[in-house]
């Protein structure tokens, strides 16, 4: 392998062999997802905040039940992903489940030439950064599709977390991984799926870009949009050995003998950003005006209100993978509803390993 492209190639035809096995694990849990309820997490809701009739555009979305869950929350929503396999069982999946949704089938970075519109949230999740070669493309294309006055919303694995061996027998910390972006991925042994091992894979290796938390934040910001926040969490949802032991659905730091913490580490983050300016077709409001004034709450915490008219996404026709589909031809959006069911969440890593791919 020489180029990112090779490298994409290659970890696009490994999603694609992971789609049907994830789908059929316990992992997933698609057959309780399918009588209901949620794979989004409590704090993600109250930071991303009520999306009922807003638009939602979901970067990375593999077979759709993180989309599907904010279709559960009111969202009108497109997830996009470059497996056409994920894409395949995201649009029969949001057919069984009678849930309003449409599903792009494009690599990130060519998505500009293949979806219009500007969208009230573009959100991503849990085992994305790892794939993505170009940080600075990926904020780009996250940038454009945000409507002005609109928010763009990350929740991952800590970049920190994951620079430990892995393969320690004893729970020690011990460097292993770069922190940094390298030129070349780091190279690893496929074993069947993260969320089915025993399951039989041909794909031999998954091929992964480190990403440090300080490069995440610079290119959004360079993108254009501004910060809100930046969460760092203590957990991670995911088993990471040797850094964290279970508690609940949650994955934390070992403790010491009498349960008292031994020490801490930031082990997954959340970021919020957001677009300046206001969504086509709106004037000021009364209260935007008196919070220059200094008697209203700030920008920052009274955002725009977003209407549905608002979120400006484009309601006609789009050609793609030989598909035509129209975001207006669905059922109309299910109520939501949010059941509190515990979540699972992909895991990224970590097996045999060899920095820089050849
Ligand atoms: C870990 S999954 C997404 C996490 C999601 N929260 C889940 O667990 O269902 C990562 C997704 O990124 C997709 N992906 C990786 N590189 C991509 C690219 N360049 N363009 C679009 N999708 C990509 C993969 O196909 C996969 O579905």
């Amino acid at each position: 392998m020489t180029g990112p492209g090779e490298f994409l190639s290659s970890n696009r035809a490994l999603w694609n062999e992971w789609v049907d096995i994830n789908a059929r694990s316990a992992f997933y849990g698609l057959e309780e997802f399918r009588r209901g309820g949620t794979r989004l997490r409590p704090y993600e809701l109250e930071e991303v905040g009520a999306v009922e009739g807003k638009s939602l555009l979901h970067l990375q979305c593999h077979f759709g039940m993180d989309t599907l869950s904010w279709a559960r929350e009111g969202a009108r929503v497109i997830g996009v992903d470059f497996s056409e396999r994920g894409i395949v069982v995201a649009r029969r999946l949001a057919e069984e489940l009678a849930l309003e949704a449409s599903f792009v089938h494009s690599n990130l970075y060519d998505l500009r030439s293949n979806l219009d519109g500007k969208f009230d949230v573009v959100y991503t999740s849990r085992g994305v950064l790892n794939w993505l070669p170009d940080l600075n493309g990926w904020a780009d294309v996250v940038a454009h599709f945000v409507r002005p006055g609109g928010i763009f919303y990350i929740t991952e694995v800590h970049p920190f977390a994951l620079v430990f061996d892995d393969e320690v027998e004893e729970p020690v910390l011990r460097l292993r991984y770069p922190y940094w972006t390298t030129e070349k991925p780091i190279k690893f042994d496929n074993v069947g799926s993260y969320a089915d091992r025993s399951a039989p894979v041909i794909v031999p290796f998954e091929y992964d870009w480190s990403h440090g938390l300080g490069e995440v934040v610079t290119a959004i910001s360079s993108a254009g949009l501004t910060v809100e926040f930046l969460h760092e969490f203590d957990f991670t949802e995911w088993p990471m050995p040797p850094l964290v032991e279970r508690e609940g659905d949650e994955w934390r730091m070992p403790r010491g003998r009498f349960g008292e913490p031994q020490g801490e580490l930031p082990l997954f983050f959340s970021l919020r950003a957001r677009k300046r300016g206001q969504p086509e077709g709106r004037t000021p409001s009364r209260s935007r005006t008196r919070s220059r004034r200094g008697s209203a709450a700030s920008s920052r915490t009274a955002g725009p209100a977003t209407t549905a008219a608002s979120a400006n996404v484009s309601a006609h026709h789009h050609h793609l993978a030989g598909q035509t589909w129209n975001h207006n031809s669905h059922p109309p959006p299910t109520t939501a509803t949010r059941h509190g069911r515990p979540v699972r969440s992909c895991s990224c890593r970590r097996r045999k390993a060899s920095a820089g791919a050849k």
